[in-house]
């Protein structure tokens, strides 16, 4: 959700920017900009639409002469996606030039007080009254009047700022929305992301809530708001610049489907010991993890998918109560929670606002807050009180995948540890478990050899108005998981349903031909689910069945199969859920569209 980079150096910044904005588009646009300071003047280009329209009108950057810029990629929030919406926005001089990320909730008085000085305004934007406000306070000290701007704007930003009259430094600051700078030999860089940097430097420094950094082409110093100069120490980036490529697939996100067996693996292999898990940044002794009385998981969209799945599976394991909410709900909704209570909020970008929000809300109510994350060194790993990494690497297409798979292994282990330690299972069971999950790596690659049969059935549903999706228990978590894949990415309307709550008013929906996707891998409620798809075929739909090995007998009753191997009924969703990944990819990509980039979405949703 909106891109930030910058550069200073002593290079020709236009391209670089261009670059690194075209490494960040996964999170999700409508128009880009960037403004470019060569020796006193400050040039702004901006664009309705796709970054390539940017990197044609100036030539690749290279029209644009200069050493310094800024650049972004805006995902409209306050005022449409127009040209003068679009980022950069300057003060009335156009000597002070801001991007931004977030939302500056208090802009409405800050731009009548300005107006009501002289200031005149041409966007719509809540960001124009940063540049003005900056130039309010402006007597000559950049630092000083970001400062004072700082203390009077309220909400959420990160902030890259350059001055007509310093042509040699650039500015940034951050509060609750993501921004990183490293330095290299050729210059000094911020960003919104990794992957816009990983090119020039594997160090990359967070900055800090309300910090300011000011670059110059060889340095990078960081202040509070108050204006003390901080100390920081850089973050190693591991990753592997090529996680960050396509690598001769068509879509990021069959790239990723394909990465799931070696994602799981490596979240899953480095905390099994001789047969147990081991879960050292838990930080919790057995003794700690029975005081625990209940569970509270938080988180949003397929995060939240995740989570409900894990309930069923830390009920039934650990028999331990379990409250998962969606973290937009949970914040506002002053939840009842115990100091013993854990809280487990799961987020793939660590930069999520709503569950960022809600950590902070258990933290105030004196609970220990456990962060499943994947970005290293994000806003909610660093807020959290214990991390636990999902190791995917850097995920690109919008839609999440492996990510999402990843999340389910920290949840598998999780409940695992807090079985055993609670006495509910044995040592053996926890190992036998154990094997279950080991295997699970190969049997995705397995599922992954269905490719072109569901390529095959995808094509037939391309034109599908309305899809179904239904389960009961764990079946109906992935339901909700393949439905928002689907719907996502290829806009075909699609609902899941927990089975039993079909004849309550959904089923009337159902017509001649409506797809429904069946999901059916639970030994115990298998006869149910027979009985519901019964129900919908008997009423014209046509249906989709993901079941276990073994259950042929459904053919009878289902259109089309799809079968997963043999393995634990905790972990079914972890096999379940690859078709459904699949299928939605290839109605998105036989109706033509990108499927990394869907409309209105964006990868990192840093604003409520
Ligand atoms: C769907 C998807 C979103 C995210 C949600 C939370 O494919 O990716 O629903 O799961 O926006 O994002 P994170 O996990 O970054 O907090």
């Amino acid at each position: 959700m909106c891109g930030i980079v910058g550069f200073i150096g002593k290079k020709q910044a236009a391209p670089i920017i261009l670059d690194g904005l075209s490494r960040l588009e996964y999170r999700g646009y409508d128009s880009a900009g960037m403004a470019i300071a060569d020796g006193n003047t400050i040039r702004v280009v901006k664009a309705v639409g796709r970054l390539d329209i940017l990197v044609e009108m100036t030539h690749n950057g290279e029209t644009m002469k200069g050493t310094a810029g800024i650049g972004h990629t805006r995902w409209a929030t306050h005022g449409q996606p127009t040209d003068v919406n679009a980022h950069p926005h300057t003060n009335v001089s156009g000597t002070i030039t801001v991007v931004h990320n977030g939302i500056i909730e208090n802009y409405l008085p800050l731009r009548k007080m300005l107006q009501s000085r002289g200031y005149e305004f041409k966007s719509e934007t809540d960001t124009e009254v940063v540049p003005q406000l900056i130039d309010y306070y402006y007597k000559g000290d950049p630092l000083e009047a970001i400062q004072k701007t700082l203390h009077r704007i309220e909400g959420s930003y990160s902030l890259g700022i350059l001055f007509a009259d310093r042509p040699g430094e650039l500015y940034a600051a951050r509060k609750s929305s993501p921004l990183i700078c490293a330095v290299s030999d050729d210059g000094a860089f911020i960003a919104s992301d990794v992957p816009a940097l990983l090119k020039y430097s594997r160090s990359v420094y967070y900055i800090g809530e309300e910090e300011i950094a000011k670059l110059t082409e060889r340095e990078i110093s960081f202040y509070d708001v108050d204006g003390v100069e901080t100390e920081k120490t850089p973050t190693e980036i591991k990753w592997d610049s090529s996680a960050a490529e396509k690598g001769g697939y068509e879509f990021f996100m069959l790239k990723e489907i394909y990465e799931e067996p070696r994602t799981v693996r490596e979240t899953l292999n480095p905390r099994i010991r001789d047969s147990r898990v081991e879960i050292e940044e838990l930080g919790m002794s057995d003794e700690e993890i029975k005081a625990v009385r209940c569970l509270h998981i938080v988180a949003c969209g397929s995060a939240y998918h995740a989570g409900m799945t894990s309930r069923y599976v830390f009920e039934g394991m650990a028999r331990l109560p379990v409250d998962v909410d969606i973290a937009s709900e949970f914040r506002y909704r002053n939840p009842i929670l115990d100091p013993s209570d854990l809280v487990i909020v799961i987020s793939q970008s660590g930069e999520t606002a709503d569950t960022l929000e809600a950590l902070r809300v258990a933290k105030s109510k004196g609970c220990t807050v456990l962060a499943i994350v994947n970005v290293v060194g994000s806003s909610i790993a660093r807020e959290a009180d214990r991390v636990m990494y999902t190791w995917a690497g850097p995920e690109i297409s919008v839609a999440t995948t492996k990510a999402y798979s990843a999340q389910l292994i920290a949840l598998y282990l999780l409940s695992i540890k807090f079985a055993s330690a609670r006495g509910v299972i044995s040592d053996a069971e926890a190992g036998e478990l154990l094997e279950e999950l080991k295997k699970l790596p190969d049997q995705i690659e397995l599922m992954l050899g269905s490719r072109e049969k569901i390529q095959r059935f995808a094509n037939r549903y391309v034109a599908a108005r309305d899809v179904f999706f239904i389960g009961r228990g764990i079946d109906y978590a992935i339901s909700l998981e393949g439905s928002l894949k689907l719907k996502e990415i290829s806009y075909i309307h699609s609902e899941a349903y927990a089975a039993g709550e079909l004849k309550h008013g959904t089923i009337s929906l159902i017509e001649q031909g409506t797809l429904v996707a069946a999901v059916a891998t639970q030994k115990e409620l298998y006869q149910k689910i027979i009985s519901n798809i019964v129900e919908v075929r008997s009423r014209g739909a046509f249906v989709l069945a993901v079941t276990n090995v073994g259950n042929s007998e459904i053919e009878k009753v289902a259109d089309y199969v799809i079968y997963i191997p043999e393995t634990n009924p905790y972990f079914t969703n972890s096999l379940a859920i690859i078709p459904l990944q699949l299928f939605g990819y290839y109605v998105s990509l036989g109706k033509g569209f990108d499927v990394d980039h869907p409309r209105n979405l964006a990868k990192s949703v840093t604003v409520e």
